[in-house]
């Protein structure tokens, strides 16, 4: 049954596709990601490559039957807070990542956790031989969890499988990109491949009211599909991240239709599997019995759970005619312009000064509120005084030197609070109802105010 095919260059970074093959790819501009691939435009399924008649559809009306999703609980703390409280039967999910964080140890341990519960939870490892997968399980002590196991990469016995027996509650597919739909003329990996698998999966999935977790790599040669391109086709979408030189892990959701998007959940990768942290603050406070200059405290938010980081600068004189700027887990713009506010506005000079700046943990900090503990680190630095141990700071800092309120203000007090910490700087715009926080509040309106009053040690 030989059809015409089509011919179209995809790109394995977005998913845009070309009628001809470029270097760069027209739509996000990466470099050597458009790759040949046939029927790319109308996969087998989709139903514009059937000729079908259709058929008339209800159409209803936006009231109505509207029960509140139901849930059930993962088993990890961390993981239910991530997806908003639970995973949603018929839901799927997509969990990226970079190869060796932790995804397929996230995953049996999930899979084990449901099984010994009760629920049905199939694993399909594309990746590993079973014994690879089985010596995992002895790793982490779950040999005993009747998680049903099978390594396989083809599509169509994948879903035979599953369309033979009762429905699961739970399907692991490790990883999506190692699957092949022998109907699509490509290379497993590749943009219609993964496409193609992740559709079929998410139909039975709707279908037999499986919750469906695809692992997929962050791949950074662009030669495999990245889990970009079925973003668009799954409920929810967490990335897990993390540093390789630190063991803490971060489940970030970046969509969810059954939830919010700004909580994380965090992990310790231990030796024996991961191990769920309740109360990251005390991860990422570093050694705090020292009380050196350059570190400063800042009472962050991550989601709607406050975290409390430490971040350490180092100032040094230069030997080089022009001084370096290096910073880790933070943005370096920000910082350049942080030095440059300090010298125009509060009259703090870092000419012929090395400036480092690094937070502590390996965390990673895109909040602006980080500016005034980043400034107050870069200060104490410089001026050899040591910021008093326990002093929390937090506001945004602004190019006239002035420093903006931020939001949750009384969260991060608490928090703070709660971990024994004394004083807080922060900024003196905003409203704060202080309820029952306890902390002595300096509360500063611009830069000036904390160049001025030297740190002094307690
Ligand atoms: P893995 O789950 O295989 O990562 P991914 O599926 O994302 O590629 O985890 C790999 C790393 O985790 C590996 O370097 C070893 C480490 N690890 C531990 O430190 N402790 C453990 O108990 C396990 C199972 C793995
Ligand atoms: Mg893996």
């Amino acid at each position: 049954m030989a059809k015409p095919s089509k011919t179209a260059y995809v790109c394995q970074n977005c998913g845009a596709v070309s009628p001809r093959w470029a270097g760069k790819c027209p739509s996000c501009g990466e470099w050597n990601t458009l790759t040949e691939e046939t029927d790319a435009i109308a996969p087998p399924g989709s139903g514009l490559s059937r000729k079908s008649s259709g058929r008339v559809v209800v159409l209803e009306t936006l009231k109505g039957r509207s029960a509140e999703a139901p849930r059930f609980s993962t088993g990890l703390g961390e993981l239910d807070r991530v997806t908003g409280g639970g995973i949603v039967p018929g839901s799927a999910l997509l969990i990226g990542g970079e190869p060796g964080i932790g995804k397929s140890t996230l995953l049996l341990q999930l899979a084990a956790a449901l099984a010994n519960s009760g629920r049905r939870a199939i694993y399909f490892s594309g990746e590993e031989a079973a014994a690879q997968v089985r010596l995992r399980a002895q790793r982490l002590g779950l040999t005993d969890a009747p998680v049903e196991l099978a390594c396989e990469t083809s599509l169509a016995h994948i879903m035979a499988t599953l369309e033979g027996g009762p429905p699961a509650d739970l399907i692991v597919v490790d990883s999506i990109q190692t699957l092949w739909a022998e109907a699509i003329e490509a290379a497993p990996g590749t943009v219609s491949q993964v496409r193609a698998a992740a559709q079929a999966l998410i139909r039975h999935a709707k279908n037999a009211g499986s919750a469906l977790l695809l692992v997929g790599h962050v791949t950074k040669d662009g030669q495999i599909a990245g889990p970009k391109v079925i973003e668009h086709m799954v409920d929810t979408v967490l990335y897990f991240e993390g540093d390789r030189g630190h063991t803490y892990r971060i489940l970030r959701a970046v969509k969810n239709r059954f939830g919010a998007t700004d909580e994380i959940g965090v992990f310790e990768m231990a030796s024996g599997g991961l191990r769920e942290i309740a109360n990251p603050s005390e991860l990422f406070l570093g050694d705090r019995d020292a009380s050196s200059p350059g570190a400063a405290v800042f009472a962050g938010l991550e989601g709607t759970r406050p975290l409390l980081v430490e971040i350490q600068a180092l100032v040094a004189p230069s030997a080089l005619g022009m001084p370096r700027r290096a910073v880790v887990g933070w943005d370096s713009n920000r910082l350049s312009m942080l030095l440059a506010v300090l010298e125009a506005r509060a009259g703090v000079s870092f000419a012929g000064q090395d400036v480092y700046l690094n937070v502590a943990g390996g965390l990673r900090i895109n909040e602006p509120a980080a500016d005034l503990a980043a400034a107050a680190a870069l200060v104490s630095s410089l001026s050899g005084v040591a910021i008093p141990r326990h002093r929390v700071h937090f506001g945004e800092v602004s190019l006239s030197g002035a420093i903006s309120g931020v939001p949750l203000m009384a969260a991060r007090l608490k928090e703070a609070q709660k971990l024994g910490f004394r004083q807080a700087t922060l900024p003196a715009q905003g409203e704060l109802e202080a309820g029952g926080v306890k902390l002595e509040l300096r509360r500063i309106a611009h830069l000036r105010e904390l160049a001025d009053a030297a740190p002094s040690c307690d």
